[in-house]
């Protein structure tokens, strides 16, 4: 019987239902602990990383709660995440504002909470912020993000800082944006941000990455720019399959040895490797039929729970939580949502299961639950946490009357 630290699974599935998310503290800690650490052993005691949590992993107020505890800062990209943020305690002065299009709104409440910094992504956010800060009378603190057309990440759906992603800005324009900055009362130009993909595995890849930034810091201090601070972005890799994961000691020694002789403010923004592995997806089989030779198994999470698979092909290892010795069997897995894609495997070998088996989605802790949708008109899942011998619900199922109850149908409608 599969258990997330001390507790079943099938307590789990049958005191909260199916489907849900179900995330282990102790491994979140563990992995917190695991970047510090290699942060700690590299760099000297004064000079640690401001570990910004990439919160669009997984936003659920208690996992913020839980790595604010461990001394986590924060990333947010929207004012939602913002909201969260603050709500969850994390002191401004440990928020970053990152979003390729900020709102004025989220850009106003960001500078009345007087957060860390903002990642410019254009200078035509770079002005709002200015002529928001001006009216505010306050002076917003900024870097740039660089796009230094680099290839990073697992596939080129999640890779970032190539030249055709609509991520950042040429280094030309990175220098004109400080130009421009000297000429406005209310911004301050501290630094760059890049952030290239995510699943970022290859060492080399931070290596050029750094040499590049390390580069732009020169031509900016050489135009009489100021560069303190260096937001070096996040992108560690964890394992779904059996892909290769980033040597973090080789990483923080490529900061120490690139980064920090620049003596500059060090920014991490690590979302999936804190979490992804942390949780898992509970899932009921509904039914299991054969058709046309192939053995399908229905779900009852769907692509509205889980999008993974649909949109980026990804993998996540599938187990049952009990009767794991079962013999196996070749299943392709799918959703109960009206939609072809909403496949999670074909031909993925599996213990004989049927109706009413219990099973779950591995490394479904980052980008699971924060993409889930209402699709077919389906309530969200529920989010659980678990530490130790205990569990709570951190996110109730949604209410699916509620749902739709939040329709208005227009009175010109009515007959
Ligand atoms: N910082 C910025 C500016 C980012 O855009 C991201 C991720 C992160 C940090 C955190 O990256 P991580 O450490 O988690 O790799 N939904 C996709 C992943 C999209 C990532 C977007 N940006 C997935 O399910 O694989």
């Amino acid at each position: 019987m599969l258990h997330a630290e001390n507790v079943s699974l099938e307590t789990i599935a049958r005191e909260v239902g199916t489907p849900t998310y179900v995330y282990s503290a102790a491994s979140i800690r563990s992995q917190y602990e695991a970047l510090s650490g290699a942060m700690a052993a590299a760099l000297p005691a004064d000079r640690q990383p401001l570990i910004c949590y990439a919160c669009k992993a997984n936003s659920a107020l208690a996992v913020l709660t839980l790595l604010k505890n461990l001394g986590s800062a924060i990333e947010t990209v929207s004012e939602g995440e913002l909201r969260r943020a603050l709500k969850a305690g994390f002191s401004p002065d440990n928020i970053v504002c990152e979003g390729v299009g900020k709102s004025a709104a989220e850009i106003k409440l960001g500078l009345e909470a007087g957060i860390h910094q903002f990642n410019i992504e254009s200078l035509g956010e770079l002005a709002l912020i200015n002529q928001i800060a001006q009216s505010l009378g306050k002076t917003a603190t900024v870097v740039f993000r660089l796009n230094p057309d680099v290839a990073g990440g697992g596939v080129e759906k999640i890779s970032t800082g190539q030249k055709h992603n609509k991520f950042g800005l040429s280094f030309d324009l990175v220098m004109a944006g400080y130009e421009q900055a000297k000429t406005m009362n209310h911004v301050e130009a501290v630094g760059i941000f890049t952030h290239v993909g995510s699943q970022v595995w290859q060492t080399e890849t931070f290596e050029i990455l750094f040499k590049r930034l390390a580069e732009a810091t020169t031509q900016l201090r050489a135009a009489g720019h100021t560069v303190s601070r260096i937001d070096i972005g996040g992108g560690f890799p964890i394992q779904y399959k059996d892909e290769k994961l980033l040597d973090l000691n080789a990483y923080a020694r490529w900061v120490r040895d690139i980064i920090l002789p620049l003596d500059v403010e060090i920014v991490l923004e690590p979302g999936r490797y804190l979490v992804g592995n942390a949780g898992v997806l509970l899932s009921e089989v509904l039914y299991e039929k054969e058709s046309h030779g192939r053995n399908f198994l229905i779900l009852d999470a769907g692509m509205n729970d889980l999008i993974r698979p649909a949109l980026y092909e990804a993998y996540h290892g599938i187990e049952p939580i009990a009767n794991r010795s079962t013999p196996e069997k070749t299943y392709d897995v799918a959703g109960p949502i009206c939609e072809t894609s909403d496949m999670f495997a074909t031909d993925r070998s599996l213990p004989t299961m049927s109706a009413g088996d219990l099973l779950v989605f591995k490394s479904a802790g980052a980008y699971g639950y924060v993409m889930s949708s209402n699709y077919n008109t389906h309530s969200l899942p529920a989010e659980v946490l678990v530490d130790g011998d205990n569990y709570t619900v951190i996110t109730p199922r949604q209410d699916i009357e509620e749902l739709i109850a939040r329709d208005v149908i227009p009175d010109w409608l009515h007959d």
